[in-house]
């Protein structure tokens, strides 16, 4: 029996396609229908099967709640595993401290997983690094202590393996001021040698990837929870030199409002894994995975709002869907057409809110749950939301961060029910708020 399973897995395998839809800042589910807190996450992959570790924001709080463990072998499926890491109290894990961006490697020599964080007290004053281990990758991980690398400060952090089972602290040191890359003992326990330092470089979140024999280090820079340009740096070594910093992103949209935790490869490629930070309610944080393309010659964020991925074939496609313009809409109330050539068409709808609506009265559906982007402005440094009403149904409230600019245009996800033919989309706010600046809407037919 056993062989005529594995012989039907083989001749089915090359028919399943392992593409998923990636669609960053939406609000992913695990397999059991709850909200994925892995938080500032780090990556590792066992075999055929990811495992992510991420902070646990459940509470909302900046203080340590647990270091959760997620398993995939799509890179959107996720599974809950026992919790990685737990607090212990009366140590630097307790629940009055910090642990933040988790990341593991494993560490072949001794066959064990070794499990770096940012550990702190809540006043940010410590800057260390904590180190757990486990025998398996969703551990429960035993801690090992917390220290200052080389004596120095260390806030946010991640790990790089090079390929020759060597691997690096990546760390904000010095008051955040100076960025270091220190070369780690062989047990994976602490820190030997410093292999750079990038003086006044203000670096925070950082990631590496390791392509064509140069390493890219990807980081942001010091704006706390909100959003900075991040960047990104080369060398052909890890002793540098690094080349100067440049974008990955168009700099008004703040790496579309998200900072980032981890760089994966795909194949020619990588993928870029960020936080969309939202500092009032930490726990509704959201995930910002973009395609980091190479083909320009320098690693660019593709900013799709759905975005289709196979990590087993090392590919990406973006998904294409159908626009409509808000000025094209039926406005009622103080809703007013606004000009600007930062606007698609040079126009969008704003005063959406205290009575001002827009009414898109064709919107074609394909008679299911479709996901549907909403390209807005919000000027203000506060977040905004929209009421949406599908056909006059229920409505459907969509939360619309910041954009760092009332003419700089972020889109944000919504999946909404569509019945097949034409559709009335109508958008407002609740009576005493006015919504973000409707510029246009992207239906997709995933
Ligand atoms: C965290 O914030 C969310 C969103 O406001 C809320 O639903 C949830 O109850 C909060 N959790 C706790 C533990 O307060
Ligand atoms: C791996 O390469 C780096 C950089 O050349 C070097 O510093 C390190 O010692 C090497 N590790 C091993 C185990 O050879
Ligand atoms: C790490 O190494 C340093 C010497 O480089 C040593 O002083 C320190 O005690 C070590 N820390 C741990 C946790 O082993
Ligand atoms: C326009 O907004 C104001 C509040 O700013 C409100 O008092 C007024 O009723 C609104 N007008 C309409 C037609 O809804
Ligand atoms: C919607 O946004 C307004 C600010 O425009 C805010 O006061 C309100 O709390 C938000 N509502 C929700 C449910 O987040």
């Amino acid at each position: 029996m056993l062989a005529h399973i594995a012989v039907a897995s083989l001749l089915f395998a090359p028919l399943v396609t392992a593409q998923v839809d990636i669609v960053a800042g939406a609000t992913w589910t695990d397999t059991s229908g709850n909200v994925i807190q892995a938080h500032g996450g780090g990556f590792l992959k066992v075999g055929s099967t990811f495992y992510w570790f991420g902070e646990d924001k459940t509470l909302n709080s900046t203080l340590f709640k647990a270091v959760s463990c997620y398993t995939s072998t799509d890179l959107a499926t996720w599974t809950r595993q026992s919790d990685a890491l737990s607090p212990i109290s009366g140590t630097m894990i307790s629940t009055s401290n910090v642990v933040e961006r988790p990341k593991v490697l494993f560490n072949a020599k001794n066959s064990e997983y070794v499990m770096w964080f940012h550990s702190d007290t809540s006043n940010y004053g410590a800057a260390m690094v904590g180190v757990a281990t486990a025998k398996s990758p969703c551990g429960p991980y035993a801690y090992k202590g917390s220290f200052k690398p080389l004596g120095a400060d260390s806030r946010d952090m991640g790990l790089f393996e090079d390929d020759n089972q060597t691997a690096y602290l990546l760390y904000a040191s010095d008051n955040n001021q100076n960025f270091k890359i220190t070369q780690l003992d062989s047990n994976y326990y602490n820190v030997t040698t410093e292999a750079s330092v990038l003086n006044g470089a203000t670096l925070e979140a950082p990631g590496m990837v390791k392509k064509n024999g140069q390493y890219y280090l990807f980081a942001s820079h010091t704006s706390g929870w909100d959003p900075n340009p991040n960047k990104f740096f080369v060398s052909s070594s890890l002793s540098g030199p690094w080349s100067a910093q440049a974008d990955i992103a168009p700099e008004a949209t703040r790496t579309y409002f998200s900072q980032n935790n981890f760089d994966m490869l795909l194949g020619s490629n990588a993928i870029y894994m960020g936080d969309r930070w939202r500092e009032d309610v930490l726990g509704s944080s959201r995930y910002v995975w973009y395609p980091l393309d190479w083909s320009s010659g320098s690693p660019q964020i593709v900013h799709a709002d759905v975005w289709k991925l196979d990590i087993n074939a090392g590919t990406y496609s973006v998904v294409q869907g159908m626009t409509y313009e808000a000025e094209s809409g039926t406005l009622s109330g103080n809703a007013t057409i606004l000009s600007d050539s930062s606007f698609s068409g040079s126009k969008a709808v704003g005063y959406l809110g205290n009575g001002g609506t827009v009414t898109l009265n064709n919107v074609q559906g394909l008679g299911k749950s479709q996901w549907v982007a909403l390209y807005y402005a919000n000027g203000d440094s506060t977040w905004r939301n929209t009421t949406i009403s599908v056909n006059g149904g229920s409505i459907v409230l969509v939360d619309q961060p910041d954009t760092g600019g009332g003419h700089v245009i972020l889109s944000v996800p919504v999946k909404l029910n569509l019945q097949q033919g034409t559709n009335r989309i109508t958008f407002a706010s609740n009576e005493n708020y006015y919504a973000g600046d409707l510029d246009k809407i992207i239906v997709y037919p995933s």
